[in-house]
């Protein structure tokens, strides 16, 4: 091989080697925003985000739901979601879109109190998403929530 054919060789190696870590940084933050770690009980979980072809989406852990008693997911592909166990049935879950249905605060989960209660004019909801007091007069829309072995998942396409 010349010399001359040598160098543009690995002059090509090098560029070819290097494109996947330039491609990777050129990557915005919300290209790989469907995949999220997290570690429950120091073991790593990998939580894909991305629904499935019947329509949910895992948003987090059943060890992070206990362990918070809510998870929170504003970016969730049908709106900003507030998922908690149901206060009547421990087994069975509630997902609400968290926008107040008044002027779109965000509501905040009061588990001693029961209710979603929005910081802005006063309202709350109740756990079913259903007006508690007002100024609201319109129910928090609510999602399908199940558990599968570790995963909370929501319905996200219907
Ligand atoms: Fe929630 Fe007004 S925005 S009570």
């Amino acid at each position: 091989m010349k010399r001359r054919t040598l160098t543009k060789y690995l002059t090509l190696s090098a560029i070819a080697s290097s494109l996947p870590v330039a491609l990777a940084a050129c990557q915005s933050s919300s290209d790989t925003a469907s995949t999220d770690s997290i570690t429950t009980n120091n073991k790593p979980v990998k939580i894909d985000s991305t629904p499935r072809d019947d329509g949910f989406a895992a948003i987090g852990t059943v060890a992070e739901l206990d362990e918070k008693g809510f998870i929170s997911d504003k970016a969730f592909f049908a709106g900003s979601l507030l998922l908690i166990r149901d206060p009547g049935d421990t087994s069975a879950l509630i997902a609400v879109d968290s926008l107040c249905t008044h002027q779109g605060c965000s509501v905040d989960w009061e588990s001693d109190a029961g209710v979603f209660a929005c910081p802005c004019h006063g309202s709350s909801f109740n756990a079913d998403g259903t007006v508690a007091t007002g100024p609201a007069t319109t129910a928090l829309k609510t999602f399908e929530a199940i558990i599968e072995e570790d995963l909370v998942l929501v319905k996200a396409i219907t």
